[in-house]
């Protein structure tokens, strides 16, 4: 057993990570006290809505653990200060996005966010803390952490003083958005990179609580920053990889998910990872990619950072030539012509719309000056519109709204006189449409494209209407 006893943590971020994370701990501790902070006013207030309804992101189960543990050990707060003064652990569980200026812009991570969050943390921490970096940082970053630490607080203390009051642990989050909660309880591991073996048995009895000491791995803090940038890009290589292979399918008349099946029966392949669909979206996959690039061009890894880029290559190119296809389809043409979207976000059982392979297809198909109809079960009105970077259109049945897009708030609303649907996320209610009553709704000749071979085609094609699923030639 560890002799530090953790009874009080302090999380910065109350994001997709730093939410669903924290009420896991928050669920299985009892005893330890979690406060979750953030600058975002906003999003603090909706995590302590009354209506559950309304937090800030949706994953299936959270709502039962905030209603179980929120404001007995579990608190949501945009009070930063004292948080952080009261804290013996403290989470960094801030965006880390790609740079979109200046060294490094497009491809290296921004960590203003994490610096911003050391800075906080230098200035009101009080007596000795444990840092832990949840966020996915490039490798290395636990000694920038540790220089702010340490050169911020130059006034208040010896240089000497701040290095025994900090330890930072890296503990990388590997959690899938819309499985996070079941993720969370159940982890293939957990990951502790760190120094002082006190501090990482302190981070270690919190898992232990709920998780197999087998399955906790304890490294050094750069294999641990390492791993997590790694685990994601081989995991986006396997898309790019069966997205590749879905395209070859489809001119030779191979089915992708008989070549799935088949390749993945493959112990050493394994079944998992392997859906052929739109691409992959998601605010990391791409940007963890475009950091592991970044560092290998740094450190003269031009040959490595090449075969990494590549896997982001086939993503662009697998959305390009899914978009292409449906216009090839319908003609040549979609002007004038209205398409229904069932699916917005990134995947299923999510609310989160970041780099979701619809923002890329349907902004490819408005400039070809279509009228989009856009059905998602979670996602709002306003974050399609800041996605596409423009407004919601009120619906019409007229179809001369060139280059527009409304918003439906069903698949028969969004089908209705509609000359294509195309699916793109794979919510379940997508696989029980009734086509014969969408049939009769649309416009003929009318396409149902899938994207993620989730509907019942079959049944589709008896009700008159062209099919089109992803890998099957
Ligand atoms: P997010 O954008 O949903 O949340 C981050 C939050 O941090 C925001 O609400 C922001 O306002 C807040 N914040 C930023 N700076 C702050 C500061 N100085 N003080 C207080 N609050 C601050 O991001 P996320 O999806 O939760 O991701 C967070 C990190 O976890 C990223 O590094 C990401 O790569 C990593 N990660 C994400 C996932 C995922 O599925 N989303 C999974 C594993 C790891
Ligand atoms: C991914 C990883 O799975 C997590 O382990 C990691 O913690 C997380 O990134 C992160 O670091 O943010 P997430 O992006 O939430 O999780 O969701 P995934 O299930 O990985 O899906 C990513 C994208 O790949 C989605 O667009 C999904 O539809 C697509 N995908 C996934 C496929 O196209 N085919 C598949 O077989 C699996």
């Amino acid at each position: 057993m560890s002799s530090i006893k953790i009874q009080k943590i302090c999380c910065i971020g109350a994001g997709y990570v730093g939410g669903p994370t924290m009420s896991v701990i928050a669920d299985k501790c009892p005893d330890i006290q979690i406060n979750i902070v953030d600058i975002n006013k906003e999003r603090i207030n909706l995590w302590n809505s009354p209506d559950l309804n309304n937090l800030p992101i949706y994953e299936p189960g959270l709502d039962k653990i905030i209603s179980r543990c929120r404001n007995k050990n579990l608190h949501f707060s945009t009070d930063i200060e004292k948080n952080i003064a009261k804290a013996d652990m403290i989470f960094i569980s801030v965006n880390t996005p790609t740079k979109t200026k200046g060294l490094g812009a497009g491809k290296a991570s921004d960590l203003k966010w994490v610096e911003s969050s050391a800075r906080q943390i230098a200035k009101f921490a009080e007596g000795y803390t444990i840092i832990v970096e949840k966020s996915t940082l490039p490798i290395r970053t636990a000694e920038t952490i540790k220089n702010i630490l340490i050169t911020s607080n130059q006034n208040k203390y010896k240089e000497k003083d701040s290095l025994q009051r900090f330890d930072i642990l890296s503990n990388p989050e590997f959690l899938a958005e819309g499985s996070a909660i079941n993720d969370l309880e159940n982890p293939d591991r957990v990951l502790i990179g760190g120094e002082n073996k006190k501090a990482i048995n302190a981070l270690k009895d919190i898992y232990l609580e709920w998780v197999d000491e087998s399955k906790i791995l304890s490294t050094n803090l750069w294999s641990s920053e390492l791993s997590k940038l790694i685990a994601n890009a081989f995991l986006a290589q396997r898309i790019s990889s069966i997205n590749t292979v879905s395209a070859l399918c489809e001119q030779t008349g191979a089915d992708i998910s008989e070549v799935s099946l088949a390749i993945g029966s493959d112990k050493r392949i394994g079944k998992y990872f392997l859906e052929a669909g739109p691409g992959f979206g998601g605010s990391c996959f791409k940007k963890d990619i475009l950091c592991l690039t970044y560092i290998c061009q740094h450190y003269g890894l031009s040959q490595v950072s090449k075969y990494w880029e590549e896997v982001i290559e086939i993503n662009n190119w697998q959305k390009k030539r899914i978009t292409n296809l449906v216009i090839e389809k319908l003609f040549g043409t979609i002007s004038q012509k209205k398409i229904a979207i069932l699916g917005f976000s990134f995947k299923g059982n999510t609310n989160d719309t970041r780099e979701s392979p619809a923002i890329d297809i349907c902004k490819e198909l408005l400039e070809e000056d279509c009228y989009l109809s856009i059905y998602d079960p979670k996602v709002s009105v306003k974050q399609i519109s800041i996605d596409l970077e423009k407004p919601c259109t009120e619906p019409n049945k007229i179809i001369n709204q060139a280059g527009k897009w409304s918003f439906s708030r069903s698949i028969m609303d969004a089908s209705k006189n509609a000359d294509a649907i195309i699916i793109l996320t794979e919510w379940e209610e997508f696989k029980t449409i009734d086509w014969s009553q969408i049939a009769v709704n649309m416009r003929s000749p009318s396409w149902v494209f899938d994207t993620r071979s989730i509907a019942d085609l079959n049944e589709a094609k008896s009700q008159g209407l062209n099919t089109w699923r992803v890998g099957n030639g």
